[in-house]
């Protein structure tokens, strides 16, 4: 049976972390069922050069065809499609990711809002105790954000900041970029080839001088 995987487009930028995290779990063979806010169309078109169709059909055509979708694998769902399988504790997905995500939905998950279809899948992923990873961008960030981030931390979800790391010597924005969707799909449980893992002694170079090995 195929990963189902919950994907989560908010308004935060980071947009290109989604993308890629999207074309990663449909190359994966994964279910995808992809949901955005209106703030994350807007910030697709800032940071991407994408409309992200407010029509969900119309949203499938144009983003399986972009990420090579086999028919049926990406569904995209509504702000309020209350009938949607992930706003039910009865037929969740297999675990979600809201990234980028934004300070405003962070907030509303750890207050269990629940207003919008984003923010209930996250609320039911919490209740039947399966894997939400969160991936919020915001600098510097208040004490109401790291309250939020705290309280959401200990009800089980995992907070993932986009802190892409330097030694592995990134060569591009997409190696950034590829790091921490690597991390993401690494706590999805998704199988990946993105990038060296850390010991691999093919990509690492020998200490320094002076430094012990
Ligand atoms: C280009 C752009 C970039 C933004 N970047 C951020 C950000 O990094 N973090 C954040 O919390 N909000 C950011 N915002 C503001 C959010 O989009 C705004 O708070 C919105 O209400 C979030 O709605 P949503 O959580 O439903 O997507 C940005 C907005 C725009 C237009």
């Amino acid at each position: 049976m195929p990963k189902t995987i919950c994907l989560a487009l908010t308004g935060a930028s980071g947009m290109p972390y989604g993308l890629r995290l999207l074309d990663c779990l449909v190359a994966a063979r994964c279910r995808v069922y992809l949901l955005y806010s209106p703030a994350a169309q807007i910030v697709a078109r800032q940071e991407c050069d994408l409309t992200l169709p407010a029509q969900p059909r119309a949203a499938v055509r144009l983003l399986a065809e972009r990420c090579h979708a086999a028919d049926g694998q990406l569904t995209v769902f509504g702000r309020e499609d209350w009938m949607a399988p992930v706003a039910s504790g009865s037929n969740p997905a297999d675990a979600m990711a809201v990234c980028p995500c934004s300070m405003g939905t962070l907030g509303a998950i750890a207050h269990g809002l629940a207003d919008n279809l984003i923010e209930r899948a996250a609320d039911v992923m919490l209740k039947e105790r399966r894997p939400l990873v969160l991936v919020p961008r915001e600098t510097p960030l208040s004490t109401i954000h790291l309250d939020n981030m705290l309280k959401l931390a200990q009800a089980g979800a995992t907070i993932l900041p986009p802190a892409p790391g330097f030694y592995d010597r990134p060569q591009s924005v997409a190696d950034l970029v590829d790091f921490v969707v690597a991390r993401v799909l690494d706590q999805l449980h998704v199988a990946h080839a993105l990038g060296p893992r850390w010991g691999d002694e093919r990509v690492h170079p020998t200490p320094p001088p002076g430094v012990a090995s």
